[in-house]
């Protein structure tokens, strides 16, 4: 199995690149953000849950995504490997993914960092936010977003720095580039 972290701050493209990887390797995109948000859609009882603590650009509590995450993994435990887009982020999280896959005798293969600067994720977003109907995608909740990527999400690039997994990818360009150097670095695992 071949399993890929896609991290970043948001709209540093990791939802875009995912896409262009699950074509090409043909492995299963497990976005919380995507699942939260058709749960939110369908009225559940997670999505309303989901929706106070979205809207305001707060992460959810880490047992409620975990939960998601674990029933998941184990319904798709046929799967070719995974890309994990929005997931871990915080150390909790990155500690149980570990857990949860060497229970099924797999790991984490590498983590795709994508970098891209304040000012223009800011733009990407609020650009989106005219189209997107996405609650999150407006100033207020899109600086929220950040300070909360860089206090309880970034942390996890040492973490994985530390596993000798981390591979940081410039993130500004045309998405078409930034997918091939994310390619050079996947081609390794392969
Ligand atoms: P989530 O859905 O994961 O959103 P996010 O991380 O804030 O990031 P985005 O999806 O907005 O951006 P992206 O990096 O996918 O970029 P994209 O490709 O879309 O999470 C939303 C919320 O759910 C969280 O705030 C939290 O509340 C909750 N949540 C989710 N997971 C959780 C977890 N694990 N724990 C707790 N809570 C959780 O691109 C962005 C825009 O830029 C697009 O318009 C795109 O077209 C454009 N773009 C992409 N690439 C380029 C490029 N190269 N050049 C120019 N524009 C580009
Ligand atoms: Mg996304």
């Amino acid at each position: 199995m071949i399993n890929v972290v896609i991290f970043g701050a948001p709209g540093s493209g990791k939802g875009t690149q995912s896409q262009l990887l699950i074509k090409k390797y043909g492995l299963t995109h497990v976005s919380t953000g995507d699942i939260l948000r058709a749960e939110i859609k369908a009225g559940t009882e997670l999505g309303k849950l989901a929706d106070s603590y979205m809207s305001k650009g707060h992460l959810l509590p880490d047992e409620v995504v975990i939960e998601i995450l674990d029933e998941l993994i184990r319904r798709h435990s046929d799967a070719k490997g995974f890309i994990f887009d929005g997931f871990p982020r915080t150390l909790a999280q990155g500690a149980e993914l570990d857990k949860m896959l060497s229970g099924n005798d797999t790991q984490i293969s590498l983590v795709i960092s994508l970098e891209v600067s304040d000012a223009e994720l800011i733009d990407r977003l609020l650009k989106r936010g005219q189209i997107s109907g996405r609650s999150d995608d407006n100033r207020e909740t899109i600086e929220s977003r950040l300070k909360v990527y860089y206090s309880q999400t970034s942390p996890l690039k040492e973490f994985y720095a530390k596993q000798g997994k981390l591979k940081i990818i410039e993130g500004v360009g045309t998405v078409e580039d930034i997918f091939k150097s994310i390619e050079k670095e996947l081609d390794k695992e392969f």
